[in-house]
């Protein structure tokens, strides 16, 4: 009998989050404080996250345990399926072996979910109140309301104001979980104020978002900052996905060859590759990892590896990472989620000691792929995994081409679902393959901030 699906039980769900740190051959370079670029101390983090998080932020650990009321919660839909993509295969004729770990089977829809429970767990611990956020596709503001509404947190989220304007219904899922949504550049913030008194009607972009949701936290005692990808311990509750992947993977009897993961901060990514990229530094076989991103927003592939800020009004920590420029604001993609002007310093540093490989393609192209994705296996996915499973769909056809059977596994991080404007668009003929401003883009690499190496 073909077998479609490999699932475990709720009993081998994994117990500890994993920390690529403890395996890398070179530490990732230190964070900077935003004002004095000195060393930062995990105290000068204390006004945005709580300790719990900071201690994750810095640990060497290979292993963190996650708490037992964090996975009373992650199984209400995890273990997620892993996936043969039988008849993806068959309409591509390859002799390739591809399957996706789905993670749009939690209830906001996405990967998001793994870590905004564990978020908001430690904030409660801590005895915050309210938790301020940004989100880009809405997929992260729909996770992270999710979340606060069952540890009884007050969630308050900038969404990128293109996207609340493409997708009006992530906002009301929002609500509905309890949160409170407004488009960012806002009226709210100073950073916001800032950034529309320039030009009222801005698209507005994760880094601005950022920039709002960290005011609002530093000005509030009750209120914390919650991000929802690139820093480490957001890709440390990711890594759920890729350990669950391992042992999926070998039900199937086989191992992969190639992984690829989209990335906007890099969190679905390092969550599915790590795992794998951990054991394959401690002698394992050794799959490519391959990220893939816009091309209209290319951070890995024509980003600069430098010290920047993570937000546009600079509040945030400088770190080492692949970055187009605090100020560059990308084009308006229909894949929020990937319009960052930043990647995780650890995906980048990965990116940096050659352990990953990064390519780009334009939307039109991924949302061909997306499409012939959902008439094949039947889901429709989320703009920003349509960037996944083009890539795998371009190694498949190099399989055929060289007669090769290799296995390809990537993470179909979210459905579509809420989607369906950027659907109508590609399917009336409307989108395009957007490219970026090149003289916008050398200016923001030209503001990169003066930073001494420690
Ligand atoms: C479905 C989906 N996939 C991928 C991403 C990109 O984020 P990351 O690179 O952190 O996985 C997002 C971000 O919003 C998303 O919603």
């Amino acid at each position: 009998m073909t077998k479609f699906k490999y699932t475990l039980e709720e009993s081998q769900m994994p117990r500890v989050w994993y920390n690529i740190q403890a395996d890398l051959p070179k530490p990732a370079p230190a964070v900077l404080h935003p004002a004095t670029k000195e060393l930062i101390a995990p105290d000068d983090l204390m006004p945005l996250f709580p300790a719990a998080l900071i201690e994750q932020e810095v640990t060497q650990e290979r292993e963190v345990e996650i708490p037992e009321p964090v996975l009373d919660i992650l199984r209400m839909w995890r273990p997620a399926p892993l996936h043969r993509a039988h008849n993806l295969e068959k309409a591509l004729g390859t002799p390739a072996k591809i399957f996706y770990k789905y993670e749009g089977v939690s209830p906001a829809g996405s990967h998001k979910p793994n870590t905004a429970i564990a978020q908001a767990f430690y904030n409660q611990q801590a005895g915050v109140k309210r938790l301020a956020t940004e989100t880009g596709a809405g997929q992260w503001g729909s996770s992270l309301a999710f979340a606060g509404s069952l540890f009884n947190l007050e969630v308050q989220v900038f969404q990128v104001r293109v996207s609340y304007d493409q997708k009006p219904y992530r906002r009301f899922i929002m609500e509905t979980y309890g949160a409170s949504c407004m488009p960012s550049p806002s009226n709210e913030t100073e950073s916001g104020r800032a950034v529309l008194a320039k030009d009222p009607d801005h698209p507005g972009s994760l880094g601005i978002a950022i920039s709002e949701a960290v005011e609002v936290a530093a000005q509030n005692k009750d209120t914390k900052y919650a991000l929802g990808s690139v820093l480490n311990h957001v890709l440390l509750h990711q890594t759920i996905i890729g350990q669950e992947a391992m042992m999926q993977i070998e039900m199937a009897d086989t191992y992969p060859d190639v992984i690829v993961g989209c990335a906007g901060g890099g969190s679905n990514f390092g969550g599915l590759a790590f795992p794998f990229l951990g054991q394959s530094l401690r002698g394992g076989a050794k799959p490519r990892i391959v990220a893939v991103e816009p091309s209209a927003c290319p951070t890995l592939t024509r980003g600069k590896y430098a010290y920047d800020y993570g937000d546009t009004a600079h509040l945030t920590p400088l770190t080492k990472m692949h970055t187009l420029g605090s100020s560059f604001t990308p084009p308006c993609l229909h894949a929020g989620g990937l319009r960052y002007h930043g990647m995780s310093p650890l995906v980048s540093h990965c990116k940096e000691l050659g352990l990953i490989e990064a390519v780009a393609y334009g939307q039109e192209d991924c949302f061909a792929a997306g499409v012939l994705f959902a008439r094949n296996e039947g889901i429709v996915p989320a703009p920003e995994a349509t960037h996944a499973i083009k890539a795998a769909i371009e190694e498949a056809l190099r399989c055929k081409k060289e007669g090769k059977e290799e296995t390809i596994l990537f993470c179909l991080s979210g459905h579509g679902h809420f989607d369906m404007t950027s659907y109508a668009k590609y399917l009336e003929g409307t989108l395009r393959n957007d490219s970026y401003d090149k003289n916008t883009l050398a200016t923001a690499l030209a503001n990169l901030p003066e930073v001494s190496e420690k």
